[in-house]
């Protein structure tokens, strides 16, 4: 994946893949004997990874534990992403894959889950001879079931798609943790309907979650000694909780539940009050509807970071409306302006997709004038990838050839490496508070960590430890990195 080489994020590298291991004795209230060993990978986007939290707290109360090995395992489930073409044919090789151990194992069970499961519903099963199971993202309840059936000797799938299911009360297993930051799913779906985008298909139509067993989940993380949540869903801003089901049925509410209806920024607020050295971040924000409430919510208290990912996805006005994103550049430039001059300190991304149907040079260039005028700290940058069923698929022709896509994606990431390096520059000197979250890969000696800018920072370990709030004086920088040392 060009994208997540070049960019810096505060979620796992997009398409990483993620072995779930979880220590026994966390793992299950329940006392099993003979626990089935389940073994999960999870691609795609930080909705996904939270998913297979939820997946692994159903699986555990149906007797499952959880190996790193898959090689032992009874059950392999790969919860995968749809958003590219490239996204599912990863999916295709690891399946390939995967025939080496049934080979070895006749009784193991492969399922896909997730956002490719929902496109292709029962033609995964057809395709791919060798998958025993398929279940959509809102069919996760059904997973037990499900593998019952398997070990009866049929095929099974679920792919139904809901209007209410947030998976509210289930208390995610936090399934390869650093113990410091955790993901909280906030929402369900999108009702978007961008003309490019796969996701309203796959994950439905946006509902949003209890607003009281959102802060319960936070408290309980912040028992637990966790450092930061990070409030997940498609386009966070248009969170409302108002007593459950989709937000179009909003308007034919009564005066009272409309009273008392959740917003995000009270959300925000919410959560931010649990703890208020709990650090607090979202993501991600379509720019229609980050309000100055969500703004001003953000610069009233100290424990939410500031940074927004904020996607312009061109910054071409024509394709903006080609691609129903419901705003055009100057809108988005507005938007942009009144973040910075709300909260100065503020720093902004953005996701780019380059190529989109009927793009001319000409457009191509407002992307990148854009990019400048906003000076993004970082980018996703893509090249478009037609997906069946869109708008866009049904409706325009994907007619940018290949080479330009891809030259016009090397200009757009060369641009952004060099403002990404530009304001990495600016913090020379500076000191900033960083969250420490890891060893560096590079040195044990050094940990790594964000500041409130998301901005990765690297520094001796000294007598530091991961969970530890430090002060960091940054004295040089890379374009994905800013390297300095503690101060007291
Ligand atoms: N809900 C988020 C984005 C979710 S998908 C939002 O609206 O911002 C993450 C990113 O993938 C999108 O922002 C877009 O840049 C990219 N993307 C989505 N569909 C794509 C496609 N068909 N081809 C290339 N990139 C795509
Ligand atoms: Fe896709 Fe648009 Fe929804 Fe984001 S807001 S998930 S890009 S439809
Ligand atoms: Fe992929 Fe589904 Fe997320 S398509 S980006 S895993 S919502």
């Amino acid at each position: 994946m060009v994208a997540s080489k070049y960019a810096i994020f505060l979620f796992l590298p997009k398409f990483a893949i993620l072995i779930m291991h979880l220590p026994e004795t966390i793992n299950s209230p329940i006392i099993h004997t003979n626990l089935r060993q389940l073994y999960i990978e999870s691609y795609g986007c930080a909705m996904n990874f939270s998913d297979s939290e939820i997946i692994g707290s159903i699986m555990a109360e149906h007797g499952f534990e959880f190996t790193n090995d898959e090689f032992n395992a009874d059950v392999i489930f790969l919860n995968t992403c749809a958003i590219r073409d490239n996204a599912e044919q990863k999916i295709r090789d690891r399946l390939k894959h995967l025939r080496g151990n049934k080979k070895k194992n006749k009784e193991l069970i492969i399922g896909v889950l997730g956002c490719m499961a929902e496109r292709l519903k029962s033609k995964l099963l057809e395709e791919e001879k060798l998958v025993d199971l398929v279940a959509g993202p809102d069919a996760y309840r059904d997973l037990p079931k499900l593998v019952a059936e398997v070990e009866d000797g049929n095929k099974a799938i679920n792919v139904l798609l809901s209007r209410e299911e947030t998976y509210a009360e289930i208390s995610p297993l936090r399934l390869n943790t650093n113990g410091i930051s955790a993901f909280v799913s906030i929402m369900r779906g999108c009702d978007n309907m961008c003309s490019f985008c796969v996701v309203p298909f796959t994950r439905g139509r946006e509902r949003s979650r209890d607003a009281e067993s959102i802060v319960n989940e936070v408290k309980v993380l912040s028992d637990s000694g966790y450092k930061e949540v990070i409030l997940l869903g498609q386009n966070v801003d248009s969170y409302l909780w108002f007593g459950g089901g989709p937000k179009v049925e909003f308007k034919n509410a009564s005066e009272d539940v409309k009273a008392n209806a959740v917003t995000f920024d009270q959300l925000l607020e919410m959560v931010a009050l649990v703890n208020p050295s709990m650090r607090i971040r979202f993501s991600t924000s379509h720019p229609k509807d980050i309000s100055d409430e969500v703004l001003f919510t953000m610069k009233k208290y100290d424990n939410i970071c500031k940074h927004i990912h904020l996607p312009a996805q061109s910054g071409s006005t024509r394709l903006l409306e080609a691609m129903n994103r419901t705003y055009s550049r100057e809108w988005y430039m507005e938007k942009h302006r009144r973040i910075l001059e709300i909260m100065p300190d503020c720093s902004i991304s953005c996701d780019i997709i380059s190529g989109f149907c009927s793009e001319t040079d000409e457009d191509h260039k407002e992307t990148l004038s854009l990019m400048e005028a906003c000076q993004f700290e970082f980018s996703y940058m893509y090249k478009y990838s037609e997906r069946p069923g869109t708008l866009a698929a049904k409706k325009m022709t994907d007619d940018v050839p290949e080479e330009i896509k891809s030259s016009r994606l090397t200009e757009i990431i060369y641009l952004q490496s060099k403002l990404s390096l530009e304001n990495n520059k600016s913090y020379i000197g500076k000191t900033v508070r960083v969250l420490a979250d890891g060893l560096s890969k590079k040195s044990d000696l050094d940990l790594t960590g964000r500041n409130e800018q998301n901005a990765k920072v690297v520094f001796p370990k000294s007598t530091y430890n991961i969970g530890d709030f430090v002060d960091v004086l940054i004295e040089r920088v890379t374009t994905t990195s800013l390297i300095g040392i503690a101060v007291d």
